[in-house]
């Protein structure tokens, strides 16, 4: 009986794992199963990692949850060169976007996490060969609202009151050509590095999507989904072989609900046409994201895994935050943990209890550093010789409202 067993797990083995390799020749990155998880059940924590930070998608909060990770281990950040370069988006990245690649002053980065136009070629120049890459995406009915109370002021969408005006005109005065309109149209095949002017044409449009979604798997592990964050965290945690304590997260860059409203199904059908290769994408790996649940966890596993992450969440906000919660920036009273403020959007922050012991204080601010204060503070920490005086934020956020190009802060 032992015997037939054996013989029958190893053909279920070698017939789970054919297609498995075979797939994994076209592969760019290295595949999953040999990056993190050895033969015997065990696996150890990841710590070469890039993560494609896309726009409106939460994944402000995932780039806390890396810098804190990082930063407590004294891991090495591929950061913008010049601090607040935002890796020159929404140009195709370069190595030499990168603090310290040229000349060259760090032998090995860990985690790459900035904004970025994704161009895998030359990410894997900077990056180690096992490292994880992964990214996140958010409906594109709710996102291009998001997009439209926030990129107000780009051309495509300043002549137009309401975003049901904008979509009605068709796309008769979009111009792809200028300047910030991507944020207008398929803004994540655009961060992924793709064409993001959809092909009018249907069967040119199927066909477009699929070899889009193809490079999207092929060059990275795990895509995670904004609408199921909680979820993708436990997924993320598994995935990198990390503690619950590793992804646990205050939401941050998050809008009040006073700069919201919400689509009419007319309006959410002109989305879905007019930014038809984010919705394509979306449904993918929506649907390939509980595939992926059932397969490495199943639903009962991450239920329990919610749960417990949820618990963190609200003990930690219990702990360090006055009032529990988010409030409007007027209402921050620590200037340096202010998030960056664009548009008409109000993007909330946070307020540290007093008389917090030191360990405890500390943990609490690096929860709510908001990005760019935590870029400076690694920038600050890997470079000290090049970082540029200490001015205010607000002097920071002047610089910054001079071009469009720089203003990648807020997520919901
Ligand atoms: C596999 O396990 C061995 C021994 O525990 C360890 O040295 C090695 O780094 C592991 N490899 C991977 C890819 O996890
Ligand atoms: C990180 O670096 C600091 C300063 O050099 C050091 O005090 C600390 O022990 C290091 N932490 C780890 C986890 O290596
Ligand atoms: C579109 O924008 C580009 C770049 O600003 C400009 O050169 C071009 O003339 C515009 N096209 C139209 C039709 O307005
Ligand atoms: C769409 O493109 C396909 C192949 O490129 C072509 O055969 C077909 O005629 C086109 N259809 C329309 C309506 O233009
Ligand atoms: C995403 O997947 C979930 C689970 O299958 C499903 O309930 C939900 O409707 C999907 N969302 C979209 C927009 O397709
Ligand atoms: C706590 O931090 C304060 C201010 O940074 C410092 O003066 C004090 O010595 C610290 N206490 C301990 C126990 O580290």
């Amino acid at each position: 009986l032992h015997f037939c067993l054996s013989v029958f797990l190893f053909c279920i083995i070698l017939f789970l794992s054919l297609p498995l390799s075979l797939s994994s020749l076209h592969l760019y990155r290295q595949p999953f199963h040999l990056l993190n998880h050895n033969k015997s059940d065990s696996c150890h924590p990841q710590n070469h990692i890039v993560f494609l930070k896309t726009h409106k998608t939460a994944s402000s909060t995932i780039l806390n949850i890396l810098f804190r990770y990082g930063d407590s281990r004294n891991l090495t950040f591929a950061l913008p060169a010049n601090m607040y370069s935002q890796l020159y988006y929404p140009n195709f990245f370069l190595p030499y976007f990168v603090e310290g690649v040229n000349p060259r002053r760090v032998t090995e980065f860990h985690i790459m996490c900035n904004h970025m136009r994704f161009k895998g070629l030359e990410v894997r120049k900077v990056m180690p060969v096992d490292t994880f890459y992964f990214s996140i995406l958010r409906n594109p009915l709710s996102m291009m609202e998001s997009l439209f109370t926030y990129y107000k002021s780009t051309q495509a969408f300043h002549s137009f009151k309401t975003l049901q005006d904008f979509l009605l005109d068709g796309g008769q005065s979009y111009n792809a050509s200028f300047p910030s309109n991507h944020y207008a149209r398929n803004i994540l095949t655009f961060d992924f590095g793709l064409d993001n002017s959809a092909p009018v044409n249907k069967s040119e449009l199927v066909k477009f999507s699929t070899s889009l979604i193809a490079t999207v798997e092929s060059n990275f592990h795990l895509i995670l989904i904004s609408e199921y964050f909680d979820e993708s965290m436990v997924l993320l945690k598994h995935a990198l072989c990390w503690t619950l304590e590793d992804v646990v997260s205050f939401r941050l860059n998050s809008r009040s609900e006073k700069s919201r409203s919400k689509l009419t199904p007319e309006v959410a059908e002109k989305v879905k046409q007019w930014s038809s290769l984010d919705w394509h994408l979306y449904q993918h790996f929506n649907r390939s994201f509980w595939q992926r649940i059932d397969t490495v966890l199943g639903h009962a596993k991450l239920r329990e895994e919610v749960k417990l992450l949820r618990a963190r969440r609200a003990e930690l906000e219990k702990i360090c935050l006055l009032g529990g919660g988010a409030v409007d920036p007027e209402q921050v009273h620590d200037s340096s943990v202010k998030p960056f403020q664009y548009g008409t959007a109000v993007i909330q922050g946070y307020n540290i209890r007093p008389g917090l012991n030191n360990d405890t204080h500390h943990l609490c601010q690096r929860m709510i550093t908001p990005e760019l204060q935590y870029t400076r503070a690694m920038y600050t920490k890997q470079f000290p010789d090049l970082v540029p005086p200490l001015k205010n934020i607000d002097t920071i956020r002047a610089k910054i409202s001079i071009s469009t190009e720089l203003l990648e802060t807020c997520d919901l």
